[in-house]
Protein backbone atom coordinates (compact mmCIF):
# COMPACT_ATOMS: atom_id res chain seq x y z
CA UNK A 1 0.00 0.00 0.00
CA UNK A 2 2.88 2.05 0.69
CA UNK A 3 4.00 1.99 -2.57
CA UNK A 4 0.80 2.39 -3.82
CA UNK A 5 0.78 5.38 -2.25
CA UNK A 6 3.84 7.11 -3.06
CA UNK A 7 2.77 6.02 -6.60
CA UNK A 8 -0.19 8.25 -6.53
CA UNK A 9 2.24 11.36 -5.30
CA UNK A 10 4.76 10.71 -8.22
CA UNK A 11 2.04 10.57 -10.30
CA UNK A 12 0.25 13.58 -9.42
CA UNK A 13 3.85 15.90 -8.93
CA UNK A 14 4.07 14.88 -12.56
CA UNK A 15 0.88 15.74 -13.87
CA UNK A 16 1.30 19.29 -12.22
CA UNK A 17 4.72 19.77 -14.10
CA UNK A 18 2.54 19.76 -17.19
CA UNK A 19 -0.73 22.02 -16.65
CA UNK A 20 -0.59 25.48 -17.36
CA UNK A 21 -4.28 26.89 -17.06
CA UNK A 22 -5.91 27.24 -13.78
CA UNK A 23 -8.94 25.23 -14.97
CA UNK A 24 -6.73 22.56 -15.43
CA UNK A 25 -4.96 22.88 -12.25
CA UNK A 26 -8.14 23.19 -10.18
CA UNK A 27 -9.70 19.75 -11.91
CA UNK A 28 -6.26 18.14 -10.99
CA UNK A 29 -6.99 19.05 -7.17
CA UNK A 30 -10.24 17.61 -7.24
CA UNK A 31 -8.81 15.00 -8.53
CA UNK A 32 -6.01 14.01 -6.25
CA UNK A 33 -7.38 15.75 -3.11
CA UNK A 34 -11.06 16.53 -3.70
CA UNK A 35 -13.82 14.24 -1.66
CA UNK A 36 -13.86 11.59 -3.85
CA UNK A 37 -10.55 12.32 -4.79
CA UNK A 38 -7.27 9.58 -4.97
CA UNK A 39 -6.17 9.86 -1.82
CA UNK A 40 -9.26 9.93 0.05
CA UNK A 41 -10.07 6.29 -1.58
CA UNK A 42 -7.34 5.01 -0.30
CA UNK A 43 -7.70 6.27 3.35
CA UNK A 44 -10.96 4.19 2.93
CA UNK A 45 -8.83 0.93 2.54
CA UNK A 46 -7.07 1.68 5.45
CA UNK A 47 -9.62 -0.28 7.09
CA UNK A 48 -8.48 -3.32 5.42
CA UNK A 49 -4.55 -3.34 7.30
CA UNK A 50 -4.00 -4.85 10.31
CA UNK A 51 -4.42 -2.57 13.07
CA UNK A 52 -0.46 -1.91 14.08
CA UNK A 53 0.42 -0.68 10.07
CA UNK A 54 -2.78 1.96 10.20
CA UNK A 55 -1.09 5.15 12.03
CA UNK A 56 1.70 4.68 9.71
CA UNK A 57 0.29 4.91 6.21
CA UNK A 58 -2.49 7.30 7.81
CA UNK A 59 0.05 9.79 8.45
CA UNK A 60 1.95 8.64 5.24
CA UNK A 61 -1.14 9.84 3.12
CA UNK A 62 -1.52 13.20 5.39
CA UNK A 63 1.87 13.96 4.81
CA UNK A 64 1.65 13.54 0.90
CA UNK A 65 -1.93 15.41 1.17
CA UNK A 66 -0.20 18.40 3.05
CA UNK A 67 3.01 18.06 0.42
CA UNK A 68 0.55 18.31 -2.83
CA UNK A 69 -1.53 21.07 -1.46
CA UNK A 70 1.69 23.32 -1.54
CA UNK A 71 3.29 22.51 -4.81
CA UNK A 72 -0.49 23.29 -6.14
CA UNK A 73 -0.26 26.22 -4.77
CA UNK A 74 2.88 27.22 -6.26
CA UNK A 75 2.18 26.30 -8.95
CA UNK A 76 -0.76 28.51 -8.97
CA UNK A 77 0.95 31.37 -8.21
CA UNK A 78 3.59 31.02 -10.88
CA UNK A 79 0.15 30.54 -13.42
CA UNK A 80 -1.17 33.79 -12.12
CA UNK A 81 2.15 35.55 -12.64
CA UNK A 82 2.52 34.15 -16.37
CA UNK A 83 -0.98 34.95 -17.24
CA UNK A 84 -0.17 38.49 -15.73
CA UNK A 85 2.39 39.05 -17.56
CA UNK A 86 1.51 37.76 -21.00
CA UNK A 87 -1.41 39.47 -20.78
CA UNK A 88 0.39 42.90 -20.34
CA UNK A 89 2.90 42.07 -23.09
CA UNK A 90 0.17 40.23 -25.69
CA UNK A 91 -3.34 41.50 -25.13
CA UNK A 92 -3.60 44.12 -27.83
CA UNK A 93 -7.18 43.99 -27.63
CA UNK A 94 -7.65 45.65 -24.67
CA UNK A 95 -8.00 49.81 -24.14
CA UNK A 96 -4.79 50.85 -23.57
CA UNK A 97 -4.06 52.17 -20.46
CA UNK A 98 -4.37 56.45 -19.88
CA UNK A 99 -0.92 57.55 -18.75
CA UNK A 100 -0.49 60.83 -16.79
CA UNK A 101 2.42 62.03 -16.53
CA UNK A 102 3.47 64.61 -13.76
CA UNK A 103 4.80 67.72 -14.11
CA UNK A 104 6.59 70.58 -11.94
CA UNK A 105 3.77 72.86 -10.41
CA UNK A 106 3.05 76.76 -12.23
CA UNK A 107 5.00 77.99 -9.27
CA UNK A 108 7.74 76.08 -9.85
CA UNK A 109 8.35 76.11 -13.33
CA UNK A 110 8.58 80.15 -12.94
CA UNK A 111 10.28 79.89 -9.57
CA UNK A 112 13.06 77.93 -11.96
CA UNK A 113 12.57 80.67 -14.58
CA UNK A 114 12.85 83.42 -11.93
CA UNK A 115 16.26 81.76 -10.29
CA UNK A 116 18.03 81.62 -14.09
CA UNK A 117 17.10 85.10 -14.51
CA UNK A 118 18.30 86.51 -12.01
CA UNK A 119 21.80 84.56 -11.67
CA UNK A 120 22.46 85.61 -15.56
CA UNK A 121 22.08 88.90 -13.43
CA UNK A 122 25.18 87.80 -11.46
CA UNK A 123 22.83 87.65 -8.25
CA UNK A 124 23.43 84.64 -6.01
CA UNK A 125 19.81 82.30 -5.15
CA UNK A 126 19.56 81.14 -1.84
CA UNK A 127 16.63 79.73 0.08
CA UNK A 128 16.87 80.20 3.99
CA UNK A 129 14.57 78.91 6.54
CA UNK A 130 10.64 79.01 6.83
CA UNK A 131 10.51 78.75 10.67
CA UNK A 132 12.34 82.27 11.90
CA UNK A 133 13.04 84.21 14.71
CA UNK A 134 11.32 87.19 15.69
CA UNK A 135 15.00 88.69 15.38
CA UNK A 136 15.48 88.61 11.54
CA UNK A 137 11.96 88.31 10.41
CA UNK A 138 11.26 92.01 12.36
CA UNK A 139 13.35 93.37 14.69
CA UNK A 140 16.93 93.33 12.82
CA UNK A 141 14.69 94.76 10.04
CA UNK A 142 13.70 97.98 12.29
CA UNK A 143 10.62 96.99 13.58
CA UNK A 144 11.27 96.43 17.22
CA UNK A 145 8.18 94.48 19.47
CA UNK A 146 5.29 96.95 19.03
CA UNK A 147 5.98 98.47 16.09
CA UNK A 148 2.88 99.31 14.52
CA UNK A 149 4.11 98.46 10.59
CA UNK A 150 3.93 94.47 12.19
CA UNK A 151 0.20 94.58 12.06
CA UNK A 152 0.33 94.33 7.73
CA UNK A 153 2.65 91.14 8.78
CA UNK A 154 0.69 89.30 11.49
CA UNK A 155 1.85 85.55 11.17
CA UNK A 156 1.72 82.04 13.05
CA UNK A 157 3.80 82.17 16.32
CA UNK A 158 5.44 79.07 17.40
CA UNK A 159 5.46 78.26 21.41
CA UNK A 160 8.66 78.15 21.43
CA UNK A 161 11.76 79.94 21.80
CA UNK A 162 15.14 80.45 20.26
CA UNK A 163 18.63 80.19 21.13
CA UNK A 164 19.42 83.09 18.53
CA UNK A 165 18.79 86.55 21.08
CA UNK A 166 16.24 84.31 23.56
CA UNK A 167 13.79 85.41 20.14
CA UNK A 168 10.63 84.11 19.75
CA UNK A 169 9.73 81.73 16.89
CA UNK A 170 7.37 82.16 14.24
CA UNK A 171 6.51 81.30 10.26
CA UNK A 172 8.54 84.11 8.40
CA UNK A 173 6.45 86.56 7.10
CA UNK A 174 8.78 87.36 4.09
CA UNK A 175 11.94 86.59 2.11
CA UNK A 176 13.40 89.81 3.88
CA UNK A 177 14.22 87.64 6.69
CA UNK A 178 17.38 87.08 4.85
CA UNK A 179 19.25 89.97 4.77
CA UNK A 180 20.54 90.13 8.01
CA UNK A 181 21.09 86.87 7.98
CA UNK A 182 23.46 87.00 5.32
CA UNK A 183 25.39 90.53 6.08
CA UNK A 184 26.41 89.01 8.82
CA UNK A 185 28.08 86.12 7.55
CA UNK A 186 29.69 88.23 4.51
CA UNK A 187 30.89 91.43 3.13
CA UNK A 188 30.10 93.51 0.01
CA UNK A 189 29.66 93.01 -2.54
CA UNK A 190 26.82 91.40 -2.21
CA UNK A 191 23.87 90.35 -4.75
CA UNK A 192 21.72 88.08 -3.58
CA UNK A 193 18.24 86.86 -4.28
CA UNK A 194 15.97 84.82 -1.92
CA UNK A 195 13.14 82.61 -3.16
CA UNK A 196 10.75 80.83 -0.74
CA UNK A 197 7.36 80.04 1.06
CA UNK A 198 5.86 82.74 3.55
CA UNK A 199 2.89 82.71 5.73
CA UNK A 200 1.07 85.58 6.72
CA UNK A 201 -2.44 85.34 9.05
CA UNK A 202 -5.15 86.48 7.28
CA UNK A 203 -8.30 86.44 5.64
CA UNK A 204 -8.12 85.00 2.17
CA UNK A 205 -9.33 86.35 -1.45
CA UNK A 206 -9.02 86.44 -4.98
CA UNK A 207 -5.49 88.43 -4.28
CA UNK A 208 -4.35 87.51 -0.94
CA UNK A 209 -2.93 83.64 0.49
CA UNK A 210 -1.79 82.48 4.22
CA UNK A 211 0.94 81.07 2.13
CA UNK A 212 2.47 82.88 -0.22
CA UNK A 213 6.17 83.03 -1.96
CA UNK A 214 8.30 85.92 -2.32
CA UNK A 215 11.59 86.51 -4.26
CA UNK A 216 13.80 88.83 -1.81
CA UNK A 217 16.38 90.59 -3.80
CA UNK A 218 19.04 93.02 -2.17
CA UNK A 219 22.76 94.28 -3.76
CA UNK A 220 25.18 96.20 -1.07
CA UNK A 221 28.21 97.48 -2.06
CA UNK A 222 29.94 101.05 -2.06
CA UNK A 223 27.68 103.25 -4.62
CA UNK A 224 24.03 101.18 -4.99
CA UNK A 225 21.81 103.59 -5.76
CA UNK A 226 17.64 103.85 -6.57
CA UNK A 227 18.89 103.89 -10.53
CA UNK A 228 20.33 100.27 -10.11
CA UNK A 229 17.51 99.32 -8.48
CA UNK A 230 14.94 100.35 -10.88
CA UNK A 231 17.45 99.31 -13.66
CA UNK A 232 17.34 95.53 -12.20
CA UNK A 233 13.66 95.25 -11.67
CA UNK A 234 12.92 96.43 -15.11
CA UNK A 235 15.25 93.79 -16.86
CA UNK A 236 14.20 91.42 -14.20
CA UNK A 237 10.40 91.50 -15.47
CA UNK A 238 10.77 92.09 -19.46
CA UNK A 239 12.82 88.96 -19.14
CA UNK A 240 10.22 87.29 -17.44
CA UNK A 241 7.58 88.31 -19.66
CA UNK A 242 9.51 88.40 -22.50
CA UNK A 243 8.60 92.07 -23.72
CA UNK A 244 8.62 95.81 -22.74
CA UNK A 245 6.73 95.70 -19.14
CA UNK A 246 5.35 98.94 -18.43
CA UNK A 247 5.89 99.50 -14.63
CA UNK A 248 4.63 102.47 -12.40
CA UNK A 249 6.57 103.63 -9.57
CA UNK A 250 5.32 105.28 -6.07
CA UNK A 251 6.59 106.16 -2.69
CA UNK A 252 5.89 103.72 -0.55
CA UNK A 253 6.90 102.91 3.62
CA UNK A 254 8.76 99.96 4.92
CA UNK A 255 10.38 100.28 8.03
CA UNK A 256 13.45 98.47 6.77
CA UNK A 257 14.30 100.96 3.88
CA UNK A 258 14.34 104.70 2.96
CA UNK A 259 13.46 105.66 0.89
CA UNK A 260 11.01 103.12 0.29
CA UNK A 261 9.05 102.96 -3.11
CA UNK A 262 6.41 100.41 -4.60
CA UNK A 263 6.05 99.00 -7.93
CA UNK A 264 3.14 98.48 -10.00
CA UNK A 265 3.23 96.90 -13.39
CA UNK A 266 0.04 97.03 -16.10
CA UNK A 267 -1.99 94.46 -15.47
CA UNK A 268 -1.54 91.80 -18.06
CA UNK A 269 -4.96 90.07 -17.36
CA UNK A 270 -6.91 93.07 -19.00
CA UNK A 271 -4.04 95.04 -20.60
CA UNK A 272 -4.52 98.22 -18.24
CA UNK A 273 -8.44 98.20 -19.46
CA UNK A 274 -9.73 97.58 -15.53
CA UNK A 275 -10.93 93.96 -14.47
CA UNK A 276 -11.46 92.09 -11.20
CA UNK A 277 -8.39 91.29 -10.93
CA UNK A 278 -6.59 94.95 -10.98
CA UNK A 279 -9.51 96.17 -9.18
CA UNK A 280 -10.62 98.23 -11.89
CA UNK A 281 -7.29 99.95 -11.84
CA UNK A 282 -5.10 98.91 -14.61
CA UNK A 283 -2.29 98.36 -12.59
CA UNK A 284 -1.22 95.68 -10.14
CA UNK A 285 1.08 96.26 -6.77
CA UNK A 286 3.49 93.75 -7.44
CA UNK A 287 6.58 95.02 -5.06
CA UNK A 288 8.31 96.63 -2.52
CA UNK A 289 11.45 98.41 -2.59
CA UNK A 290 13.85 100.81 -1.57
CA UNK A 291 17.10 101.69 -0.11
CA UNK A 292 18.43 99.49 2.83
CA UNK A 293 17.99 101.18 6.16
CA UNK A 294 20.84 102.59 8.06
CA UNK A 295 19.47 100.26 11.20
CA UNK A 296 19.58 96.99 9.25
CA UNK A 297 23.57 98.08 8.52
CA UNK A 298 23.60 98.11 11.85
CA UNK A 299 21.52 94.76 13.00
CA UNK A 300 24.19 93.01 10.46
CA UNK A 301 26.97 94.59 12.29
CA UNK A 302 28.30 96.93 9.10
CA UNK A 303 29.97 99.98 9.66
CA UNK A 304 27.86 102.98 10.01
CA UNK A 305 28.26 104.92 6.39
CA UNK A 306 30.43 102.70 4.39
CA UNK A 307 27.61 100.98 2.14
CA UNK A 308 24.42 101.42 0.49
CA UNK A 309 22.19 99.25 -0.70
CA UNK A 310 19.23 98.16 -2.64
CA UNK A 311 16.55 95.53 -1.71
CA UNK A 312 13.03 94.62 -3.33
CA UNK A 313 10.30 92.04 -2.33
CA UNK A 314 8.11 90.25 -5.30
CA UNK A 315 5.04 87.87 -4.59
CA UNK A 316 6.15 85.32 -6.97
CA UNK A 317 2.63 84.12 -6.76
CA UNK A 318 1.38 87.24 -8.26
CA UNK A 319 3.83 87.02 -11.05
CA UNK A 320 2.31 83.71 -11.68
CA UNK A 321 -0.78 85.33 -11.88
CA UNK A 322 0.00 87.91 -14.05
CA UNK A 323 2.21 85.59 -16.26
CA UNK A 324 -0.95 82.47 -16.77
CA UNK A 325 -4.11 85.00 -16.29
CA UNK A 326 -5.21 83.20 -13.62
CA UNK A 327 -7.53 85.31 -11.73
CA UNK A 328 -7.94 83.66 -8.55
CA UNK A 329 -4.63 83.11 -6.23
CA UNK A 330 -6.55 80.48 -4.29
CA UNK A 331 -5.94 78.07 -7.33
CA UNK A 332 -2.32 78.34 -7.11
CA UNK A 333 -2.77 76.03 -3.61
CA UNK A 334 -5.62 74.56 -4.10
CA UNK A 335 -4.66 71.06 -5.12
CA UNK A 336 -7.04 71.02 -7.79
CA UNK A 337 -6.00 68.96 -11.08
CA UNK A 338 -8.70 70.35 -13.36
CA UNK A 339 -6.40 73.91 -12.54
CA UNK A 340 -2.79 71.76 -12.68
CA UNK A 341 -3.36 69.90 -15.67
CA UNK A 342 -3.37 73.06 -17.89
CA UNK A 343 -0.16 74.07 -17.30
N1 LIG B 1 9.06 92.19 2.65
C1 LIG B 1 8.03 93.03 2.09
C2 LIG B 1 6.69 92.37 2.15
O1 LIG B 1 6.63 91.23 2.45
C3 LIG B 1 8.36 93.39 0.68
C4 LIG B 1 9.52 94.31 0.62
C5 LIG B 1 9.32 95.66 0.64
C6 LIG B 1 10.78 93.80 0.55
C7 LIG B 1 10.38 96.54 0.55
C8 LIG B 1 11.87 94.68 0.47
C9 LIG B 1 11.63 96.05 0.49
O2 LIG B 1 13.12 94.26 0.40
O3 LIG B 1 12.69 96.88 0.39
O4 LIG B 1 5.69 92.98 1.90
Amino acid sequence: MEEEIKKIKEKAIEEISQISDLLSLENLKRKYLGRKGLLREILQKITQLPEKERPKIGKLINQIKTDLEKIIEEKKTSIYSLESKVEKIFDFTLPPQKIFFGHLHPITQVKNEVTEIFQSMGFEVLEGPEVETDWYNFEALNMPIEHPARDVWDTFYINQKSKIKNSKLLLRTHTSNMQVRVMEKRKPPLRICVIGKCFRHEATDQTHEHTLYQIEGFAVDEKISLANLIYTIKNFLNALYKKEIKIRIRPGYFPFVEPGIEIDMRCENCQGRGCSVCKNSGWIEILGAGMIHPKVFESAGYPKGKYTGFAFGVGLDRLVMMLYKIDDIRWLHSGDLRFIHQF
